[in-house]
């Protein structure tokens, strides 16, 4: 294993965003199948996460390569099949949890939820509570795009208890998004900000994006100011990704050089206006109710996905749709989900093996400000973290880590290398299956 620092020496900060542990990349066929009653059978079910993913948006921005169905024609056209389809998941992977399955939390994302109309979003709200009555009163948090939302509609959302709001702005300036190949205009995404701030969601969420072509630091500086004067509870800083077979990857298009100082020079910006870092790409300010609910644990806790694109979360098996970015793959994995009958199997996933289990939990707690949790790691898993992987001794020696008796806690420059550390960490297994991955 190369050595952390000459892993960032040689290959700089942006080698790979670590969001999920095992990547999606890292996903195959199951076979045979898993039955989701055996799946989840001895799993704890007394604090899920539901997650919805609605897979439509109206354009495809050059960047993106979240699963979705783009164009207002092939995507509404998909919308009242993709409704009845998810549905019946719906009752089947509440009939596989069984009646002792509660959820904690809730997330819509996509994709766009609010390229929706209100009447589907309804729909949609409708389809949760049959999986569990109250739910309205559970965190629930909901993506959206600034050409997809107005007043009524965000006024539905607050009043069927959406609690979090995230905006994808990624740009207030125009150049930015052109770049991006993202068709949105500023006066839009003022529009769309004015209604969420007046909609009263306890936590409003901005998502900015830099490194794009061109970008300049007065330009990311613009775009962080526009940003402040909403006051948002949380802020995403993302870098640019430049991913193969997006708008942008077609085209040859590069992220700027200058990605490395515009997330410092970002960062510190936010850290002076009052900001607290949460992890790498997430700041939230000192009016964030709390760090999340108390009835979940992000680590612990099983997800539970539902429609195409929605991963779902065992311990020993995370399982999904399959993933694609071009458009017609995108398309031909929708319309399968959509027409599929029997939802109470899952078919494409990974396994999870012990040291899986355990590398997920670490990478999940070094990326985040709050670090590795050394009694709560033990009490999981009979074992020592640093024991485990004597290879975290490295990022202490490198000032990218600091032992605490009771943690091990990312520095700012540990957080700074998080998509390089992310990485790093990955099993050998799981980075040959990435690396064999056929994207279509
Ligand atoms: C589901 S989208 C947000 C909601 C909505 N679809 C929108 O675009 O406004 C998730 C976020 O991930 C970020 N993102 C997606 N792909 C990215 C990439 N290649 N590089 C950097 N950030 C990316 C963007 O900031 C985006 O807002
Ligand atoms: S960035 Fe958002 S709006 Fe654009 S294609 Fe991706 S999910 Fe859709």
């Amino acid at each position: 294993m190369m050595d952390i620092r000459e892993k960032v020496r040689t290959g700089g900060l942006f080698q790979g965003y670590a969001y999920g542990y095992p990547h999606k990349m890292a996903y195959r066929r199951l076979t045979p199948p898993v039955p989701l009653r055996d799946a989840w059978a001895d799993e704890p079910k007394e604090a899920l996460f539901l997650y919805a993913h609605v897979p439509f948006c109206s354009v495809r921005c050059g960047f993106c390569n979240l699963f979705t169905v783009t164009g207002e024609g092939a995507a509404k056209n998909r919308v009242i099949g993709y409704l009845d389809a998810l549905a019946q998941q719906t009752e089947a992977v509440h009939a596989a949890l069984g009646s002792g399955a509660k959820v904690a939390r809730i997330a819509i994302g996509g994709g766009t939820p609010t390229f929706l109309t209100t009447g589907e979003l309804e729909r949609l709200f409708k389809l949760l509570r049959s999986f569990q009555s109250g739910v309205s009163d559970l965190p629930i948090a909901i993506e959206m795009s600034p050409d997809s939302v107005d007043a009524d509609k965000l006024a539905f959302l607050r009043e069927n208890g959406v609690t979090r709001a995230s905006l994808g702005v990624q740009s207030f300036v125009e150049k930015d998004t052109r770049a991006l190949g993202r068709p949105q205009k500023a006066a839009a995404v003022e529009t769309a900000l004015a209604a969420m701030d007046a909609a009263r969601f306890p936590v409003r969420n901005i998502d900015l994006i830099y490194g794009m072509e061109g970008q300049t630091w007065e330009d990311w500086l613009a775009s962080l100011r526009a940003t402040l004067r909403h006051a948002p509870e949380e802020i995403f800083l993302y870098p640019l990704y430049v991913r193969p077979l997006t708008g942008l990857g077609r085209k040859d298009k590069r992220a700027t050089d200058a990605r490395e100082e515009l997330y410092r020079r970002g960062r510190d910006f936010l850290l002076s206006r009052g900001y607290t870092q949460i992890s790498m790409r997430l700041f939230r300010s000192a009016k964030h109710p709390g760090e999340c609910d108390v009835h979940y644990c992000c680590q612990e806790d099983g997800m539970v996905g539902l429609g195409a694109g929605a991963r779902s979360y065992t311990r020993a098996l995370h399982y999904s749709t399959e993933w694609a970015v071009g458009r017609n793959s995108v398309q031909e994995i929708l319309d399968y989900y959509s027409a599929t009958k029997d939802h109470s199997f899952a078919t494409y996933g990974a396994t999870l093996d012990l040291d899986d289990q355990r590398r997920r939990y670490v990478i999940k707690s070094i990326l985040r400000a709050s670090g590795i949790d050394l009694a709560a790691y033990r009490a999981v898993f009979e074992s020592d973290a640093l024991e485990d992987f004597p290879q975290l001794n490295l990022l202490i020696e490198h000032g990218a880590a600091m032992l605490t008796p009771t943690h091990l806690l990312p520095t700012l420059l540990g957080l700074e290398w998080s998509d390089v550390i992310g990485p790093w960490l990955y099993s050998e297994h799981v980075q040959e299956a990435i690396a064999a991955f056929e994207l279509r």
